[in-house]
């Protein structure tokens, strides 16, 4: 082919280095309200200093560059400066990793579909993103939540999701920044692991026809869905073999190979968990094979140990580092399907 039909290098380059071999995205992007629920289950106030010095714990742990690539922010992040007076993005740009940036402003309740919503943030936007890319961020996330349950999610909730994250994606790739394309279909109920596959497939399949009607260019984005799971209340959870069979399937059934990655959420999986199902997605996709990079983009996954071992206190702020990186290395290692048990044990 002489000419590539989209001439956008740039922006298929920095999707290609987000879902990077051996490495996953850092998702710091919870907004106040919900950096307020992680505070408060360890005791920590929820204040402007807090959230920095926090997110400076996360930014200054040596050596997680080896497995992040890039790191969502919150817009209040992508403006604060660490302690001596640094920009936080700063030390990112330093370290080589990537900084993203949440544009959504949530998830609302959808008029005339009880108990689901449709996400919100497209007024104004194409001017944020502009000041975004110029305060240096290269990527940005857009997260649409499908809930599952009694005729839910419906077509009527997907449609509108879907062509949301389209518009957004357009805007995005316009002002210069790879659209993390974000639909989640919650793991929230006792449904069983095929409600789960039907709710993604039919997600999925609604969202990449948007895509492609608001001529969104697949190989500069990156795709984030949930895993095809179990219902956390579900009584018999699927093992991770299971997970990874229904995932793939799905995934191959709905997204195009031109798409460079797909990096899961977390959604409120345990840590081992969250581990487990990716490592084996990796392992069914080295056997079966699969077009695209198979990721994480973790925020409670990779922070909820840290968060733990840190609780607010400074003379906890090596331990919490230690923590960080250490589950980096593992979710690294789960991201190449090559996760033993032994690497709990590798802490430095
Ligand atoms: P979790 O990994 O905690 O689900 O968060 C990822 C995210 O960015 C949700 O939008």
């Amino acid at each position: 082919m002489e000419q590539p039909i989209n001439d956008n290098h740039d922006l298929w380059s920095t999707a290609e280095a987000m879902v990077a071999e051996g490495k996953g995205i850092l998702a710091a992007d919870e907004s106040t309200g919900t950096i307020a629920k992680r505070f408060d289950g360890i005791d920590v106030e929820n204040t402007e200093t807090n959230r920095r010095d926090y997110r400076e714990l996360l930014f200054r742990t040596a050596g997680y560059e080896r497995f992040v690539s890039g790191v969502i922010l919150f817009d209040e992040t992508l403006r604060q400066e660490a302690a001596d007076g640094t920009p936080l993005v700063r030390l990112l740009q330093d370290a080589g990793v990537i900084p993203g940036i949440k544009v959504d402003a949530g998830a609302q309740p959808l008029a005339g579909a009880p108990d689901e919503t449709v996400t919100e943030g497209l007024d104004g936007l194409r001017e944020r993103l502009t000041e975004y890319r110029e305060l240096g961020a290269r990527f940005a996330k857009w997260r649409a939540v499908l809930h599952i349950g009694a005729d839910r999610p419906s077509a009527y909730a997907i449609d509108v999701n879907a062509h949301a994250l389209a518009r957004y994606a357009a805007l995005c790739q316009e002002a210069g920044l790879v659209p993390i394309v974000e639909p989640e279909v919650l793991m929230d109920g006792d449904h069983d692991i095929g409600a789960c596959f039907e709710a993604t497939e039919a997600t999925l399949r609604e969202t990449f026809y948007q895509l492609a009607n608001h001529g969104v260019d697949l190989e500069a984005m990156v795709l984030k869905p949930n895993m095809v799971l179990s219902g956390s209340d579900a009584s018999d959870r699927a093992s991770p073999e299971e997970v990874a069979e229904l995932t793939l399937t799905c995934l191959l059934h709905t997204v195009p190979a031109a798409v460079p990655g797909i990096a899961f959420l977390s959604g409120g999986q345990g840590d081992e968990e969250s581990t487990l199902n990716l490592d084996a997605i990796n392992r069914l996709a080295l056997e079966v094979g699969a077009p695209w990079e198979l990721t994480f983009s973790y925020g409670r996954g990779l922070q909820a140990a840290p968060q733990a071992a840190w609780r607010g206190e400074r003379a906890n702020v090596e331990r919490a580092q230690a923590v960080f990186l250490q589950r980096a290395r593992v979710l690294a290692a789960a991201r190449m399907g090559t996760y033993e048990p032994s690497l709990e044990d590798d802490a430095d």
